[in-house]
């Protein structure tokens, strides 16, 4: 009942932002949009392009051959770039450890960030990234601040490791405090909490319980309650 709202949910790397937006989204049946997904897709398709990412006529050239599409699936949000489904590529570690880089570049964000505007122009959908409360919509009516302790961040994720991925915990841990610091030290749109986010440490506590907190939020707002 009540308005359609749009929520944004930032945070740092392993927070649990994908997994709670996607339930969040799910309960509101409102679409979920995973921007962490766009800024891995344009990194792959660099890295096989051989375009470095201090390259922004190249970056530049790069964004204008690719589109981006999620779509729903069972386990999570399927990701495909042109004709190719990428949502496995995405993920690997050579990607994770450069996606930060691309990110950085102007001509990356700018054009990204058009992309997820558009996605949002029709209200009902939860976006989760690191920027989208400060810098992408900036007028969303629910803002999720969304952390948890690095070593708590660090576990979650070395728990979804697949066989062919394993890393050791600390390697792990460190790889994460590497992209945070990144992201929250580059020029544009950087990694931050905007002024008007509701903090939300996850630390200790269950996928349902902050499911649960957020969509009561999402719910006050739809009600038009503060
Ligand atoms: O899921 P995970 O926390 O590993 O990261 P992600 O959400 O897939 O995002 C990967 C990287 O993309 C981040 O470390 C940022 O460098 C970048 N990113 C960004 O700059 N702005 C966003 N709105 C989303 C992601
Ligand atoms: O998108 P982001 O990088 O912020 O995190 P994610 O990819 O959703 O990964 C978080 C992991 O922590 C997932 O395996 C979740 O099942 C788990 N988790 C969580 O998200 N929230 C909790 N309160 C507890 C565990």
């Amino acid at each position: 009942a009540g308005n359609r709202i749009n929520i944004a949910i930032d945070g740092p790397a392993g927070a649990g932002k994908s997994t709670i937006a996607r339930m969040v989204a799910g309960q509101l049946n409102y679409i979920y949009i995973d921007t962490g997904a766009m800024y891995r897709a344009v990194t792959l398709a660099a890295q096989r392009a051989k375009v470095a990412s201090s390259d922004e006529a190249a970056l530049e050239q790069l964004l204008k051959k690719i589109q981006i599409t999620l779509l729903p699936g069972d386990e999570g949000q399927l990701v495909w770039m042109n004709d190719e489904d990428v949502t496995g590529a995405i993920r690997k570690h050579e990607v994770t450890e450069q996606v930060s880089y691309y990110a950085a570049q102007r001509v990356v964000r700018e054009v990204l960030s058009q992309w997820q505007r558009e996605l949002a122009a029709t209200k009902g959908v939860v976006m989760d990234g690191r920027d989208i409360g400060t810098a992408v919509l900036p007028s969303a009516e629910l803002k999720i601040f969304l952390t948890a302790s690095v070593s708590e961040r660090a576990s979650r994720r070395f728990k979804q490791l697949k066989p062919h991925e394993q890393m050791d915990l600390e390697t792990l841990e460190k790889s994460i405090a590497t992209r945070d610091e990144l992201d929250k030290q580059r020029d544009i749109s950087p990694l931050v909490q905007a002024e008007d986010a509701i903090l939300l440490d996850s630390t200790g506590k269950s996928i349902d319980e902050v499911v649960q907190e957020v969509v009561n939020l999402g719910r006050c707002k739809m009600a038009g309650e503060n």
